[in-house]
């Protein structure tokens, strides 16, 4: 109920088209009526007066009514489909706005695909009552109110006989649309979960292809889109049900007026023949709308399971909505600063961090290593904002992150990360990043000094080369230095360089390590590295492990102190021997991280 009224909120803005709409229907309600009350002059006045200029005067009649239905019919129409395609057009956009708006956490429990779902399937659904929905539901209520009128009008006590099973069939009906919207969930959250996979195999595809889980894939998917096929034929089991109801019901009404009305004209003589016959044209012209008004009942329940769904998305709370922070932070004066901070991604997860203290002073360049899961990107996350400490506190030049307005803090920070994302746009575009504005020139600069201008040249059509789908057509290092160069554009106080190199064969890391360099020159900047050789050159070195910082300070120290660190740079001195002995093949996944 609540996401009817929901949607109705963003249907009444539309008022007036709707009352223009309204007025069509009217127009043609009332058309539709007017063959009836034909009928009856036509059979009284016409035939059994034996009046030739009445037959005439009919005959002439009739497609000057059709032509005023057909122009109302499509007036409302067009009207209220471009009511329903404004709606699903401002709902489509509210929830990208709103998908853009949820903060990182939420992403971690939702499939990609079952969110795209929402914006194809489930929009599709409530498009499709919108506007065709909508359509019916004037034109065929308005219809079925005048005819109703109209045979009341002629004959109440027949019009009584003639509807009254329709409230018993509603009543039947009633039961049957409640569980249809519980169908309806089931069959969107099973496309919904369809689409995920397709999603999930598309991006995966290589992986896919390389393991040779083709068969598998194709089997998995099978099994779900037999789901998808049983859930909708379950749906369509009860709505088909609908129609039939209606028809043996409309029989029922239609053999009590033959039978009762036929009396009243031979026996009662309370109707003449005319009347009798309009009064059951009349009847035949309901069914009509009859019929239509029940099938719209159970698509609205597909509907309403479809906006309750995006209506869940839409009741998340955004980041800026969650934000409480007001202070505006325009540059780093003192640093980052960690207070016994603790951190859980669940409730009920192990800690990812437990009381972890640190500073990253103004200027400074601070290194964190460790193991795999160690809680390095989580020390990142913290920082970014993506998620808040359970416990203690993070400080930005002394100030509690949570009282900094989060876009304020955004804009200080760059992240250059593992993974690179580029979108498929242009070269160009991929470096300014919806900064369209930008000069070529200052793209250019920033391509040079991410040592990426050479290779970028040398594509086939220079900075405007578009970009492949997930950047297919570069390779690692090349698009970590157009990360790079976005970095350098920005030009962020504070840097976060997560793993920025750690995919990059040697010869391709020393020009990216280069880029690093001059990037991180003048800016507070945190790097995470399993490649202990480029952390070497940091200010302090921060050893995690298992969530706590367990040694602190400078390359040579830390190596002399022979604890973890020492054990970590010895496996990775190792693991680089056998590395060049190889070839550079790239190591177990599982050794380069521990
Ligand atoms: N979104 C998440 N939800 C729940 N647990 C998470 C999430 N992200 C990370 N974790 C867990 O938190 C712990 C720390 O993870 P984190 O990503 O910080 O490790 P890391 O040091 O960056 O490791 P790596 O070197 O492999 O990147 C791990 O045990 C991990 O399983
Ligand atoms: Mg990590």
């Amino acid at each position: 109920m609540r996401a009817y009224r929901r949607l109705l909120a963003d249907v009444v803005v539309h008022w007036p088209r709707l009352l223009a709409a309204g007025l069509c229907a009217g127009v043609l309600a009332a058309t539709t009526a007017g063959y009836a009350w034909l009928v009856k002059y036509w059979l009284d006045d016409a035939l059994i007066a034996g009046n030739l200029t009445m037959l005439v005067l009919i005959s002439l009649a009739i497609p000057a009514v059709a032509l005023v239905k057909s122009v109302s019919s499509y007036g409302e129409s067009y009207l209220l489909r471009h009511v329903g395609n404004s709606i699903v057009c401002v709902l489509r956009e509210r929830l990208y706005g709103h998908l853009l708006a949820l903060p990182v956490g939420y992403y971690a429990t939702q499939r990609i695909g079952g969110l795209m779902s929402r914006f194809t399937n489930d929009i599709n659904v409530i498009q499709s009552l919108v506007t065709v929905g909508f359509i019916d539901l004037m034109q065929h209520g308005l219809t079925l109110v005048v005819l109703l009128g109209y045979v009341f009008y002629l004959n109440w006590k027949l019009a009584l006989l003639a509807v009254i099973v329709l409230p018993v069939s509603y009543i039947l009906l009633v039961r049957v649309l409640h569980r249809l919207k519980r169908l309806s969930t089931v069959m969107q959250e099973q496309l919904a979960g369809l689409t995920a996979m397709l999603q999930e195999s598309l991006v995966g595809l290589r992986v896919i292809k390389a393991f040779a889980k083709e068969e598998f894939a194709r089997e998995e998917f099978r099994q779900q889109n037999a789901r998808v096929f049983t859930a909708y034929m379950r749906l369509v089991r009860l709505m088909e049900f609908v129609p039939p109801v209606i028809e043996v019901a409309g029989a029922l009404g239609f053999a009590l007026v033959v039978w009762y009305g036929g009396r009243q004209v031979l026996i009662d003589k309370a109707m003449s023949p005319g009347e009798l016959f309009s009064f059951l044209v009349a009847c035949g012209l309901l069914y009509g709308p009859v019929k239509r008004l029940s099938t719209v009942g159970s698509q609205l329940q597909p509907v309403m399971a479809a906006a309750d769904r995006i209506f869940a998305i839409l009741d998340q709370p955004t980041e800026m909505q969650m934000d409480r922070g007001r202070i505006e932070l325009t540059r780093v004066e003192r640093g980052i600063e960690f207070e016994r901070v603790s951190f859980r991604y669940e409730p009920d997860s192990p800690p990812a961090l437990q009381e972890v203290s640190l500073r990253i002073g103004a200027g400074e360049l601070v290194a964190l290593v460790g193991s795999s899961g160690s809680g390095k990107s989580t020390i990142v996350n913290l920082i970014a904002r993506f998620y808040e400490p359970s416990s203690g506190r993070v400080l930005l030049d002394g100030h509690d992150l949570r009282d900094v307005r989060l876009t304020a803090l955004r804009r200080l920070i760059g992240i250059v990360s593992q993974e690179t994302i580029l979108f498929q746009d242009t070269v160009r575009n991929n470096i300014a990043f919806g900064r369209a504005d930008l000069p070529l020139e200052a793209v250019i600069e920033a391509a040079k000094a991410a040592y990426a201008h050479n290779f970028i040249t040398a594509l086939s059509r220079g900075y405007d080369t578009v970009i492949g789908e997930r950047g297919l057509t570069l390779s690692g290092g090349e698009r970590q230095r157009l990360a790079i160069a976005r970095a350098f554009l920005i030009n962020p106080p504070i840097l976060i360089l997560d793993e920025a190199t750690s995919a990059l064969d040697y010869e391709s890391e020393a020009i990216v390590q280069q880029a690093l360099n001059d990037l991180i020159k003048g800016r507070t900047t945190l790097v995470v590295a399993h490649r202990l050789s480029t952390v070497q050159q940091a200010d302090r070195i921060l050893v995690l492990e298992g969530g706590r910082i367990v040694e602190e300070g400078a390359h040579e120290p830390l190596l002399r102190q022979n604890g973890v660190y020492r054990r970590l740079y010895d496996r990775q001195f190792r693991d680089d021997e056998s590395e060049s002995l190889l070839g550079a093949a790239p190591a177990e996944e599982s050794s380069r991280h521990g």
